[in-house]
């Protein structure tokens, strides 16, 4: 089952609600959201307040994209704004830092999901001592900072080696559209996000679809 993320970083900030409710309305599995904090990524965008506001509108599971130094110190208020998947940078911190963080929700039993991700030109091996440790990855496919870039497609050995290792769910975010769609699940990619591709159509519920159903599609 392919599940499709849109990014909210794409959306209409003036008008959130109403941008989550259409996408929610066109049949999406969950809502990715996107947090920097202009250091580990050149650019600023939202804290656990918004996703507080957020999570009074939708029914959406929250899945919130970590990219922020030290992010130990900022699950916990993620967490309680009701995030549902939390995901945590390899280059933010190192495999033991990764590991304690995941024993510690795990004894927090709160239900959530916790995701390791890599940039592109971080090599697999980096995340291979966490794997254990994570319910997903979250591979990066642009330089993360921004919506609007392309794909890189020097990513996709590296989808399909995890894959080959690795059981559970793997994300791919960025330059996502149809036909990068289908590269990356056909590599072995089940959760995609996708900001300008979906936020950027004129008929989301299709965008959303042709996402879902990439894979099925003839070249
Ligand atoms: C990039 C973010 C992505 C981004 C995707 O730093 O992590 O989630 O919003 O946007 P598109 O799909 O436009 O590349
Ligand atoms: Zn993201």
């Amino acid at each position: 089952m392919i599940k499709v993320a849109p990014s909210l970083l794409s959306a209409d900030f003036s008008c959130l609600e109403k941008e989550i409710i259409k996408v929610e309305a066109a049949g999406c599995d969950l809502l990715h959201i996107d947090v920097m904090d202009g250091h580990f990524v050149p650019n600023i965008t939202i804290g656990p307040a918004v996703v507080k506001s957020i999570r009074r509108v939708t029914r959406l599971p929250l899945d919130v994209h970590l990219m922020i130094e030290n992010p130990e110190d900022f699950v916990d208020s993620f967490i309680d704004a009701g995030s549902d998947m939390i995901t945590v940078h390899i280059e933010t911190l190192s495999a033991l830092r990764l590991k304690a963080l995941a024993l510690r929700l795990k004894l927090d039993t709160k239900d959530i999901k916790l995701g390791i991700s890599l940039n592109p030109a971080t090599p697999l091996s980096r995340i291979i001592p966490v794997l254990k440790s994570v319910d997903f990855v979250l591979i990066m496919s642009v330089n993360p900072g921004f919506g609007g870039q392309s794909f890189i497609p020097a990513v996709l050995p590296k989808i399909k080696k995890l894959r080959k290792i690795f059981k559970k769910d793997i994300a791919v975010d960025g330059g996502i559209n149809e036909s990068t769609a289908k590269k990356v699940i056909n590599a072995g990619a089940n959760i995609l996000a996708a900001g300008s591709y979906i936020f950027g159509a004129r008929n989301i519920k299709l965008a959303i679809e042709r996402i879902r159903n990439a894979g099925n599609s003839a070249d």
